[in-house]
């Protein structure tokens, strides 16, 4: 039987009920988090805890309940319960502005937010990190707040099915011409021997895995851009990776039915691929 958290409780799935005027259901009104847990441990807990605070915070969304160290403790409860205290897991957390008669503008001062988290097993697909996987690339029809993790992932969502109609992983977006990230992952390529990634701006999501990336880019001391990377620029990209919570580094050796480089992993990629792993599991 799997617990999920709802609300200050700790129900069985099954039982958990949120009411159908909920806005995080009427409005995608709620911010949301992805965490990896490994053997009991939660990975970068603090980075995403910020991520979420700063989220509610511009949204004018209550903290009240989703602070740091209570969504921390019951995240590492939902795992234990679940006897997910072994191995791999994540826990999706959300909270959203809560439940109130539809009106577009705020609901009144006071209405209880929703905060719902829910842990599952994970398995890395390690096979697919080994080999590669291809992409394709689409405009990004998302709005001019990427920055924030909204449960709004209408764009994400039509962007992954087409990656998928298209035989393929993941989806690389571009506005105005210019490459942002992927559909639920960051994206960095190489050009010219020098890695490459969209800067931190409204237009992505500042990705918890992007900041163990570049800090292993400084770490490893490889060359290194926070620029974007143009559409017109993908037939002389040498290497794309994208990286996630759920992702870690994935190659992409084929875009749009065109291989990347010579169509395997690249060096740079690899590097990158075992320092997260060694952040991740500590070997
Ligand atoms: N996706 N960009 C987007 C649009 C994302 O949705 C994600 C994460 C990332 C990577 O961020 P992080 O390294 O913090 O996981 C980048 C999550 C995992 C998801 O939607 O399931």
């Amino acid at each position: 039987m799997t617990t999920v958290y709802l609300n200050g409780q700790y129900v069985p799935k099954e039982q958990a009920m949120i009411p159908v005027e909920d806005r995080g259901f009427i409005f995608g009104d709620g911010i949301y988090e992805v965490v990896r847990v490994i053997n009991g441990r939660i990975h970068a807990w603090d980075g995403h805890a910020a991520r979420m605070a700063n989220g509610l915070e511009t949204l004018r969304i209550s903290m009240a309940g989703a602070e740091s160290a209570t969504l921390k403790a019951v995240c590492e409860k939902l795992v234990a319960d679940n006897g997910l205290a072994a191995g791999e897991a994540t826990v999706y957390l959300q909270v959203s502005r809560g439940a109130a008669p539809r009106t577009h503008h705020f609901p009144p001062a006071g209405t209880p937010t929703t905060v719902y988290a829910a842990a599952s097993a994970f398995k890395p697909n390690f096979a697919m990190r080994d080999n590669g996987a291809k992409g394709i690339t689409l405009a990004d029809i998302r709005w001019a707040r990427c920055d924030l993790k909204t449960v709004n992932l209408l764009g994400p969502v039509l962007a992954r099915q087409a990656a998928q109609e298209a035989g393929a992983y993941e989806a690389l977006m571009h506005r105005d011409g210019m490459f942002t990230e992927g559909a639920a992952t960051n994206a960095f390529f190489v050009v010219k021997g020098v890695l490459r990634t969209h800067p931190l701006t409204n237009h992505i999501l500042p990705g918890i895995t992007r900041v163990d990336i570049v800090e292993s880019i400084h770490e490893l001391g490889l060359p290194f851009e926070e620029r974007p990377v143009a559409l017109a620029e993908l037939p002389g990209v040498e290497e794309v990776f994208v990286c996630g919570t759920t992702t870690d580094v994935q190659p992409l050796v084929e875009i749009d039915g065109k291989p990347v480089g010579n169509g395997k992993p690249g060096p740079l990629t690899v590097k990158l691929k075992e320092a997260l792993a060694k952040r991740l599991y500590g070997k």
